[in-house]
């Protein structure tokens, strides 16, 4: 087993053992001293997993579980008070523990109920889908989106612990799969170009050998978490995780996130990575690289990006100040530029021809032909 220390805001271990959680030693160790345990978890991993999971709880404790319907768009506040109500109704209290079993939704929204209800009670998270296990899961962001934008309400705050099991993902779809790529490549891009190219290879084997899988999830869990544990606050090296995000939320935003995150992040970090060229922070090289390494995640748009939309939804993105478009660029694999205040003097002149390269290099022919 692999053990990683996580620091902020509080201590607690990220456990990664493949095998361990649908066993009954797991559930022993994490249930057996709470008066009562509540499972939170999804309809499609309810399907799949809540009842051989209850069986090993229940052996140890007095078990519930509330099952929220799967999808981003029940990441909300009335699922939040549906969670609450329902440990209310059964008398949930601090002596007792959360138990997160999902993807990034379930990670995210019980990790938001724990921090609030009773002001506080125990959660341990156990990731499900490739993007909670490397991202998600780790760093201690929890949070809601409002009809306005997504992870709008939140907090900082630690689970005690998570348990990661890698043997969960043989049954991810294929764009999920593939979202959770997006973020370990990126990962990988802020290393160095070895653990890039690690990552890429085994990624392109499209195989779930799972000692190799086992270690990038360990490198990538580690890059978020030193970065985390270094910059809680995300004064310097934490808004490095922020790379390809900006674009990539504009993409999101503007396709009505027709286009997936993950898509639109590898995409983001292309284009990115185009201004930081345009800008001669970066070589061209460097740029041919980094679009080698994304282009297939990156894959093509369902139609050509509307200019307005591009431009009014860079505007809302959580990093800019007053009308400065502020992004993370990166000056080489593994170097990251001006992490101090993001890079400031992008100009409309930079985002127009970032704008004409996605046009031109990124739309599916099929939305051509139609056209
Ligand atoms: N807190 C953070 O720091 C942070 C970081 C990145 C992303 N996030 C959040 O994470 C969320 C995205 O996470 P996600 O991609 O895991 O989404 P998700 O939780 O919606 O899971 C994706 C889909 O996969 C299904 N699923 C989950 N595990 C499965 C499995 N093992 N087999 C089959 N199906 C499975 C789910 O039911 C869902 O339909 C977003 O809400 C995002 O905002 C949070
Ligand atoms: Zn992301």
């Amino acid at each position: 087993m692999t053990i990683i220390i996580a620091t902020s805001p509080k201590p607690y271990n990220i456990e990664i053992k493949l095998g361990t959680v649908m066993t009954n030693n797991f559930c022993k160790k994490i249930a057996a001293n709470y008066r009562q345990t509540a499972v939170i978890t999804d309809s499609n991993i309810a399907k799949l997993y809540l009842q051989d999971f209850c069986k090993h709880i229940n052996k140890h404790t007095n078990l519930i579980h509330y099952t929220i319907p799967a999808g981003e768009q029940h990441k909300n506040r009335e699922t939040k008070a549906n969670i609450e109500d329902f440990l209310q109704r059964n008398n949930f209290c601090k002596d007792s523990l959360l138990i997160a079993f999902g993807g990034g939704v379930i990670t995210d929204i019980t990790g938001f109920v724990a921090a609030t209800y009773l002001r506080g009670v125990k959660v341990v998270y156990i990731p499900t889908t490739m993007l909670a296990m490397t991202d998600a899961a780790i760093g201690g962001k929890t949070g809601i989106n409002t009809k306005f934008a997504k992870n709008q309400i939140g907090t900082i705050s630690s689970p005690s612990a998570v348990y990661i099991d890698p043997a969960f993902l043989k049954t991810q779809a294929k764009q999920q799969w593939l979202d959770g790529w997006s973020e370990t490549l990126k990962h990988a891009l802020l290393q160095n170009k070895t653990e890039l190219e690690i990552a890429f290879n085994y990624y392109q084997q499209k195989t779930l050998n799972t000692e190799e899988l086992l270690t990038i999830i360990k490198n990538s869990c580690n890059v978020k978490n030193s970065t985390v544990n270094q910059d809680p606050h995300e004064k310097h090296i934490r808004k490095s995780l922020n790379i390809g995000h900006s674009i990539g939320h504009s993409i999101e935003t503007s396709y009505n996130y027709q286009v997936s995150h993950g898509q639109a992040v590898a995409l983001g970090i292309i284009c990115e990575a185009y201004i930081s060229y345009e800008m001669g922070i970066m070589t061209k090289n460097t740029f041919k690289l980094i679009i080698y390494y994304f282009k297939e995640l990156a894959n093509k748009l369902p139609h050509a990006l509307d200019d307005n939309n591009f431009f009014e939804n860079l505007k809302y993105d959580k990093k800019n100040s007053g009308s400065h478009i502020k992004m993370c660029l990166l000056k080489d694999i593994g170097s990251v530029y001006n992490l101090q205040d993001y890079t400031t003097n992008i100009t409309n002149k930079h985002l127009k021809k970032c704008l004409d390269f996605i046009n031109n290099e990124f739309i599916s022919t099929n939305s051509a032909k139609q056209a």
